[in-house]
């Protein structure tokens, strides 16, 4: 895992954006899994921001979000693709074919979960997963205890998710308590994963993950076992870390190892690759 640690908001959202671009201009890499949440909306202000200087193109990208309410037609304000639709996809040239929701209103859950996961094998599997991470360190909503070989299914929110994620309803009631998911084991097959967190509120779950036992209690912690894990912080969520000092080390090395590996090849001429920090 790869764990950068940024003063504030603005710095994770720009490292987070710098990490995307440079994704987004590799023609191998045009499937994204996207995330909802207070987290991801600055990322994807950035997006739109790039798109209108000319720097990302959306024209051959497909997306997957990771998850959608129960009962919430899409248009409702309240609903993901809504969401997705104000802060992202409304103003970037995304082709709307290309653009994959799970259906908060189908008529069967269990063959609308089966054809996203076919969807997404269908497409290549998800090249760059983007995820936010919420206080009881669920990814996605796999709430504490999902299996970590889950795969995308309906799942029940807890009272604190509900009360997490009330902000884009008029009250606590009027949040769906149900949702359908990717599953832990739907995400864990992205090729590289990005996960972003901000705030005081997020340290706790932030540490549970990184450092740690891998537990169904905290379904982030599984990224402990995916071989290409990107995780960018600002301080208040790294405040629980007990390694940041570490982090802060190799962040500060890293350019130093790929100066070094890069002086290696010209004069061996042997192609010497940097391993990520996982
Ligand atoms: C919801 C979403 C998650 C998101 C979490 C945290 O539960 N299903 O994907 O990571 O909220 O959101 P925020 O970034 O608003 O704290």
């Amino acid at each position: 895992m790869n764990v950068v640690i940024r003063p504030d908001d603005a710095s994770v959202t720009e490292a987070a954006y710098a990490l995307v671009r440079d994704r987004l201009a590799n023609r191998h890499c045009r499937v994204f899994g996207l995330p909802t949440g207070q987290t991801p909306r600055k990322l994807y202000s950035a997006m739109v921001a790039g798109y209108r200087r000319g720097e990302l193109d959306f024209d051959t990208v497909q997306t997957f979000n990771l998850d959608e309410y129960l009962g919430l037609d899409a248009g409702h304000p309240g609903s993901f693709r809504h969401f997705m639709e104000v802060n992202l996809f409304a103003h970037v040239n995304i082709r709307s074919e290309n653009i994959h929701f799970l259906d908060g209103l189908p008529e069967d859950i269990q063959a609308e979960c089966h054809r996203y996961e076919w969807l997404i094998r269908e497409c290549g599997g998800i090249d760059l997963q983007i995820l936010g991470i919420g206080a009881d360190g669920h990814i996605g909503f796999n709430e504490p205890t999902s299996s970590l070989a889950s795969r995308t299914r309906d799942k029940t929110l807890t009272p604190r998710t509900i009360l997490d994620n009330r902000g884009a309803f008029a009250n606590e009631e009027e949040v769906p308590r149900w949702a359908l998911t990717m599953g832990v084991g739907t995400i864990l097959e992205a090729r590289e994963i990005l996960l972003l967190a901000t705030g005081g509120s997020k340290a706790e779950a932030v540490a549970a993950m990184v450092e740690g036992p891998v537990t169904a209690m905290c379904t982030a912690s599984v990224l402990q076992m995916h071989p290409r894990v990107t995780v960018i912080l600002d301080e208040a969520a790294a405040a629980r870390l007990q390694c940041d000092e570490y982090y802060r080390w190799m962040n500060e090395n890293d350019p130093h190892l790929a100066a070094y590996l890069d002086a290696r090849r010209q004069r061996y001429g042997r192609h010497t690759q940097p391993g990520n920090a996982s």
